[in-house]
């Protein structure tokens, strides 16, 4: 049974998931929680005899080396691996020396959590370790709060507070795999093995970054795959500046730990304030990297995506007018787009940058969030009526941590911007960012973003952030902390959103940053989506798409079908093939409709409607990645309904030399029992026949594409 269990005698506790255990205990002298055991189920007499044993046989005679896997490693003593807290004491003292205080098990619905205490045993200070695992998933939730026990004292300064640190079982080699890219290349898996050292996987930019994702995975190279073997993974719930470190020391001993980015990050700890770190989740399991993609996908619909009625609400297909008007946004140009969008079978028409003052280019508007006088004289109301007259919802696109130097905002207010005042603030895309941990230009973009949604009509915003931070500097607060802004800013910005969603429950959020700058944990479980990249190149899109549902949910990745050629890459793509691909999650149109022909305007009327059939089955049902994109042309993913009794599968064949196509794609989790039925070609087909030697694919060549939907028979 799922939940967790403590001895008071052996003073060890024992974390059990469905599939997966996570065990530690005290050392003898209460010091130190010795991490014990994270891998396949175990009981707690297996825990006990683990926690009897000595720490390590290799390096138990030689004291230098003789500190035991730590739950959470504070620095000082025998400490030489990277620490997870760090603090400065106000008498110049810089060590921790724990000591144990008490434990706490509480029971919620469908989940059963732990709260572990220790404190210093001289400095008011003290940490609550918590855990939380549930019945439903195999993601262990951890976290920490650090707390400054003494309301009469003096700051301590934490110079690294990271939010868990996991230990990996003894073992010698390790192949990392996490998501690298960049902008218009986001989320690309990449692996290393991992060597004795450190490796640190981080983002210094203030948000997620697209330069690497708060996610990793773990095997042992050879022994696991897509579809097989033990995996160790990891994921970060945190939008601001992060890092993980992975670190093998002495003994082959992996451990990863990671947080806040402790870079230009001292955090004063006031007297009696205690701070919250984030969660920093695990999961463990024994079916490769696909079997962890779902764990992670199934953690994401049940526990962190914003849900109503107690389940994340299906995504909308949304058309979005970036693509087709840029800044040449006005009521009579989106009018005609609603129009098309409609006749398509659209739910959701978002009209993107370019609606607000002044904004006819990227130099200048920014901060200045009313509609354009010149653009929409007669102001947003008529727009958005007529959207709705045409059964669409409709969304706004925002960048609200942002201004341009020429605004009205920027003139009122020229110190909110991050800078330092001998410097002259870096501009990228002509913009600079708003201080968010200032509360007063917190409180007034929550303002700002709460007057549009709450004089319009507006169910859905597109909230972007299209910059990184640079010139962190805050000089109102030179000598008081300034560079918790890092953090702040995050904080404030979770903050805010928390406010306006329970202000307007029902308002949707899509978290863009210049496409996936912003995509984790931290993030989804405040918005419904994420604007995944800004390359629309369906056939570049497969590989970006793949590595984002290796971590986070296909229902909150939001995918565009735009026009070919492709107007950044210039590649030409059929329309069904673009279609197919943006399948893959949750639908959207970006294109220029006006300057589709009536012949692809309805191939795409009935590709909307093939996608609204399986829609359930993409958003809420269980993937398996069949064929992958990166191993060469032909790429294919599943989805499974939870009962088994529903599937689709979307097939992609990209270019390769005639005649090395597969034939047929073995399919996989089928009912074996079962038979099921083509639906479009009412076709029944045996599952052990599907599984064993697969769907029969059709020949196609570069850049044909298919959608298969089955149904138990
Ligand atoms: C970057 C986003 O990723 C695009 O989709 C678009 O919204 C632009 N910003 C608008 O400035």
């Amino acid at each position: 049974m799922p939940g967790i269990s403590h001895d008071d005698q052996a003073r060890t506790w024992l974390l059990r998931t469905p599939a997966s255990a996570y065990g530690f205990g005290l050392s003898p002298d209460g010091a130190t929680v010795r991490h014990l055991h994270w891998g396949a189920p175990i009981e707690h007499e297996d825990l006990n005899v683990l926690a009897g044993r000595p720490d390590d046989p290799s390096v138990q005679r030689m004291a230098w080396a003789r500190q035991p896997p730590a739950e959470y490693v504070p620095w000082g003593g025998l400490r030489f691996d990277e620490p997870t807290l760090k603090a400065d004491f106000p008498d110049g003292t810089r060590t921790i020396e724990w000591g144990y205080d008490s434990q706490l098990i509480t029971e919620e619905d469908g989940a059963t959590a732990l709260t572990l205490r220790l404190r210093d045993r001289r400095y008011p200070l003290a940490v609550e370790l918590g855990y939380r695992v549930f019945t439903s998933t195999d993601v262990i939730e951890r976290w920490a709060r650090i707390r400054h026990t003494d309301p009469g004292g003096q700051p301590i300064v934490l110079h690294q507070a990271l939010s868990a640190n996991w230990c990996l079982p003894a073992g010698d080699h390790w192949r990392l795999r996490y998501l690298a890219g960049g902008h218009v290349g986001e989320t690309q898996l990449t692996d290393t093995v991992l060597t004795p050292g450190k490796l640190v996987l981080e983002s210094r930019r203030g948000i997620t970054s697209h330069q690497a994702s708060p996610w990793f995975a773990l095997d042992h190279p050879g022994h696991a795959d897509e579809t097989h073997g033990e995996v160790w993974s990891g994921a970060l719930a945190w939008s601001g500046s992060w890092k993980l470190v992975f670190e093998i020391t002495q003994g082959d001993r992996l451990h990863v730990c990671g947080g806040y980015n402790d870079f230009d990050s001292p955090l004063a700890l006031p007297p009696g304030a205690d701070l919250v770190l984030p969660v920093f989740c695990g999961v463990y399991g024994t079916e490769g990297t696909g079997g962890i993609s779902r764990s992670w996908h199934d953690y994401q619909l049940g526990h962190v995506l914003p849900r109503r009625s107690g389940q994340v609400p299906l995504r909308p297909v949304l058309y979005n007018s970036w693509e087709a008007t840029g800044f040449a946004v006005d009521e009579a140009g989106q009018g005609e787009l609603a129009e098309l969008a409609a006749s398509l079978g659209v739910e959701l028409f978002v009209v993107d940058d370019g609606w607000f003052t002044g904004r006819t280019h990227a130099a200048a508007g920014l901060g200045d969030w009313a509609a354009d006088p010149a653009k929409f004289p007669r102001g947003l109301d008529p727009l958005i009526e007529r959207v709705h007259g045409l059964g669409m919802r409709f969304g706004l696109w925002v960048e609200p941590e942002m201004v341009n130097e020429d605004s009205e905002l920027y003139r009122a207010h020229p110190d909110w911007v991050f800078h330092f005042p001998g410097r002259a603030p870096a501009e990228w895309r002509h913009q600079l960012v708003l201080n968010l941990g200032r509360p007063d230009v917190a409180g007034w973009v929550h303002a700002a973003v709460d007057r549009l949604v709450t004089d319009h009509d507006i169910s859905f915003l597109k909230w972007d952030m299209n910059r990184h931070f640079s010139d962190p500097g805050w000089p109102d607060e030179l000598g008081h902390n300034p560079e918790r802004a890092w953090v702040d800013h995050t904080r404030n910005l979770y903050a805010i959103i928390d406010r306006l969603r329970s202000a307007h429950p029902g308002l949707d959020i899509e978290s863009c940053s210049g496409g996936g700058g912003r995509a984790d944990l931290g993030i989804l479980a405040r918005t419904d989506q994420i604007w995944a990249s800004d390359n629309t190149d369906a056939a570049d899109r497969l590989l970006i798409q793949d590595g984002f549902t290796h971590a986070y949910a296909p229902a909150a990745m939001m995918c565009w079908v735009t026009d070919s050629p492709n107007p950044f890459t210039g590649r030409p793509l059929p329309l069904s093939f673009r279609f197919h691909v943006a399948m893959a999650g949750a639908l959207g149109i970006g294109g220029d409709l006006r300057r589709w022909s009536a012949a692809e305007r309805e191939e795409a009327r009935q590709l909307v409607a093939g996608y609204q059939a399986i829609r359930p089955l993409v958003q809420r049902g269980r993937l398996y990645r069949l064929a992958s994109p990166r191993d060469g042309g032909f790429a294919a993913s599943q989805y499974l309904s939870a009962d088994g009794g529903e599937l689709a599968v979307l097939a992609w064949w990209r270019p390769r030399p005639y005649g090395s196509y597969p034939t047929a794609l073995r399919l996989a989790g089928l009912d074996p029992a079962a038979r099921y039925r083509d639906m479009v070609t009412g076709e029944e087909h045996r599952a052990r026949v599907l599984m064993q030697a697969g769907l029969p694919l059709p020949p196609r060549i570069d850049y044909g594409s298919q959608l298969f939907h089955l149904r138990r028979a």
